[in-house]
Formats: structure tokens, sequence, C-alpha cells
């Protein structure tokens, strides 16, 4: 019999962008003594290391991994650690590692201790030459060109194939690119569009890695944050996917984001210098149509690119005037 779900949760890659505000969320939701926050070396901010229990671990190391499982009788797993698309490009080897070994360690746990319920986010990076651009569906061709995508749809299908085959409950999602104030993302393609925020803030200009007219799919934090644990609460039962649901909120390029920029900031210039990510973002789509996760799990988005640029441009500058812009 599987365990009860949602009673003791680990969040691996709790010190990342999603990560840390994802166990935050989670704490209130689910009580703070409940959900144990891990990283791999980053030392967490004060928030999260006061606020719950913390560890270090590496998830590519299966016994570090399982030492939390037992020690805190886990039954839930937010396996949110993970290299992204332009470390991977850097270092394919330990992409492979954090990426593969990391998954199948939580999925055999899963099995291990009979975990009642186990999220493993997917990203826009599973698509690569050959899909439609433009409102990419949930069934189409996925040959990703980055380690980071090869690992995501091996990811993908290696979690498909725990539950058609071991009956796991696994849920996870295809992010797109992740806008937030709280924590800096690192090493992704799509971190220009949180990176343009503090320095229009701080310098008033910003150089992109990107050329202006590099449409992709991106979403507000709070919406990210809100489709996971929606997804992580549904219906078994009525989910006709289980670890690959296109997750979509808004599209946007580096030329419309600092359009809307200059719009509360009207003396922000942007130029564009685009490097080795610009090749992986011309990879992907422009935008995605998440239509089963509208209908499987009732997914809508909140925030669009207005909204989320008046919003993160409030956030910003009350850390700037508080002299913590970067934290
Ligand atoms: N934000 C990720 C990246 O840019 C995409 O999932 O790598």
């Amino acid at each position: 019999m599987a365990k009860k779900e949602m009673k003791k949760i680990l969040v691996t890659g709790s010190v990342g962008q999603i990560g840390s505000e994802l166990t935050m969320e989670l704490r209130k939701r689910y009580g703070a003594e409940n959900v144990i926050a891990t990283g791999r070396k980053t030392e967490p901010s004060e928030e999260l290391r006061n606020s719950g229990p913390f560890h270090f671990i590496d998830v590519s190391r299966i016994e570090t991994v399982e030492e939390m499982i037992t020690k805190y009788d886990i039954d839930t797993v937010f396996h949110m650690a993970a290299i992204l698309s332009a470390t991977g490009e850097k270092n394919p080897q330990l992409c492979w590692n954090v990426n593969m070994n990391g998954t199948i360690n939580i999925l055999e746990l899963g099995l291990k201790y009979e975990m009642a319920r186990i999220i493993i986010p997917s990203s826009i990076a599973v698509w690569g030459p050959g899909v439609p651009l433009e409102n990419t569906p949930q069934e189409t061709v996925l040959q990703p060109t980055t380690m980071y995508g090869v690992t995501k749809v091996c990811g993908e299908l290696l979690c498909d194939y725990y539950v058609a085959r071991f009956g796991l409950d696994i849920r996870g999602l295809r992010y797109p690119g992740i806008i937030s104030y709280k924590t800096l993302p690192g090493g992704g393609t799509t971190d220009y569009a949180v990176e343009i925020f503090y320095e229009a803030i701080d310098k008033g200009r910003y150089k992109c890695f990107l050329g202006p007219d590099t449409k992709l799919p991106m979403m507000y934090m709070p919406d990210c944050i809100e489709g996971t644990i929606q997804l992580a609460e549904a219906d078994f039962s009525k989910l006709k996917h289980h670890s690959n649901f296109n997750h979509a909120a808004m599209s946007f390029t580096p030329a419309e984001l600092a359009a809307e920029i200059k719009k509360h900031i009207p003396e922000f210039e942007i130029t564009y210098e685009p490097d080795y990510r610009q090749k992986i973002a011309d990879s992907w789509p422009n935008s995605i149509d998440d239509s089963a996760a509208r209908e499987e799990w009732g997914w809508r988005p909140k925030w669009d690119l207005a909204a989320m640029t008046e919003d993160m441009l409030k956030h910003l500058r009350e850390r700037h005037a508080a002299g913590k812009l970067y934290g």
C-alpha cells in the first residue's frame, strides 16, 4: 500500500530559482516541519534555512537521498534539482549525471519506499528542429539539440515508464522560462528575462545575449508555483498524461520585453550581443499549446507580460531602495 500523500515532502534543488519559492509555499500549505529542503552546494537563504529542515545532499549519489527519505519518512518528492541548458552545453557530462542519475535515483527510491507521489518538472528544452514553432502541440516530435533537452526527454520517458510498469504516481510539466525576483536563475537560456529587470533598475541599460526577435514561452513565478502545486494535488485518475504537460502563460521577444520595461523606465536602453545561447533559443518553440493541462487539471495562468513587468519592477525597486537589489 502506498503511503498517504503530501504528509512529508522532500524538495531537491530547494536553493534554486524555482525550488526556493516552491519550498516556502509548500511550507505555508503543508506545515514548515513537513517540508524538507535540500540543496547540493549553494548556501540556502536565511529564510529557507530558518523556516524548516534543510540538508545538503547530492541527487546523483543515491545514499544521500535515501538518508533523507528514511530520516523523515518521506512520502512525496518534488525533484527540482537539475543542470539547465546553458551550463549543460558547457558541461554535458555533469548535466547527464545530475539530471539522469538524479532522476532514476528518485524513481528507484520512490519504488523502494512505496512513495505516494513524485513531481519531476520537464522543460521547453524537450523540443528541437522539426516542431511547429507557434502553439507547439502536446504531442509532437521531440528531437532536442542540447544535452539538457536530451535529459529532459529521457526523463519524461523514464517517468512514464515507471507509471506504466510499476504504477508509481509521477507528474511533471514542461516549464517555459520562469521570471522571478526572489532567487536569480542560473545557467539557463531564458535567464535574460530576469537579468534585464535587475540591470534596468541598477544601470538603466542591458546587453542582451539573445537577439531582439527571439520569441520564447515565459511564465511569472506565481503562476509556476501555483501550476506545480495544482498538478501535484490533481486527481491522478483524471490524468491522461503524466510527466510531460505543456505549461504556458505568455510569449515575448527581448525587444517586446524591453518596450514593456520602457513604459516604466523611459530612459532604459537595450543592446544585443547574441552568444552561444542564441543557438539554443533558436531550437525552441515561440509559443506552446497547453490545452492538455487546461483540460486534465484545470490550468489557467493569471499573469501576462504587462502585469508581470509592473510587479517585477515594483519588488526590485523596493529592494534597490533598501540597498539590497541582489539580496
Ligand atoms: N529555463 C530553462 C533554460 O533556459 C528552460 O527550461 O535552460
